[in-house]
């Protein structure tokens, strides 16, 4: 399979790095072909331009790349921490500069944006893995888990992704060096066991 990988952190001694690690190796054990992007080590640009909303424009060679990309993947692994009940902001411009109208999902017959769009993508899994310093019950009763509904619902859903698997590690700053290893090497074998490689 063709997999593509989404890390989300500025800090290359993260959890969150290590886990990306642990995936990426782990998945290409299992046979597959991997695109890997570490969006801040590739200072990737979230601003969405004005000029870029249009559905049939000329694409800047980075973002054509990474849509492309995202457009012809098997399986989708995203990995980020939660920052507000949000990812990172580059992550969510990445969703705004990559997610596209037209590659992603598009509006039917004479819908002109304000029904219910038809997911294009032909991703058959997504995995996302967040770290959080929230306890669950709290993140689930306080604030609702937001990041499931943008994953879940806002994203993957509208563009036809319905095998979507989350994963939350928590909590990660009271969490001591070995739970941590742990945590690494069980994400390496969740991405396994859902992107399984063929005997
Ligand atoms: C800007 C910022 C916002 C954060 N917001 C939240 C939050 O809303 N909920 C939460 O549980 N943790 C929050 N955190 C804590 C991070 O989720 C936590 O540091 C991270 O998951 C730990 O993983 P790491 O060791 O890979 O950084 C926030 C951290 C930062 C820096």
């Amino acid at each position: 399979m063709q997999i593509l990988i989404i890390l989300a952190h500025p800090d290359p001694s993260s959890l969150n790095h290590a886990i990306a690690a642990a995936v990426r190796q782990r998945l290409e054990e299992e046979g597959h072909s991997i695109w890997f992007h570490d969006l801040y080590a590739e200072q990737f640009d979230p601003l969405l331009p004005a000029g870029e909303i249009p559905r049939d424009v000329r694409l800047d060679p980075v973002i054509f790349r990474h849509c492309r990309e995202l457009s012809d993947a098997d399986g989708i692994v995203i990995i980020h921490p939660n920052w507000w009940g949000q990812p990172p902001a580059i992550l969510t411009g990445w969703i705004d500069r990559v997610i596209r109208p037209g590659l992603a999902y598009r509006f039917v017959g004479d819908d002109s944006g304000e029904g219910v769009p038809e997911g294009l993508l032909r991703i058959q899994a997504a995995l996302v893995i967040n770290t959080s310093n929230t306890r669950e019950d709290r993140e689930n009763l306080v604030f609702g888990d937001p990041l499931e509904r943008i994953w879940r619902d806002c994203v993957f859903g509208l563009c036809g992704v319905t095998n979507v698997t989350r994963e939350i590690l928590r909590i990660v700053v009271t969490s001591t060096p070995e739970l941590r290893r742990r945590w690494i090497a069980e994400m390496g074998d969740l991405a396994a066991r859902i992107f399984p490689g063929i005997p």
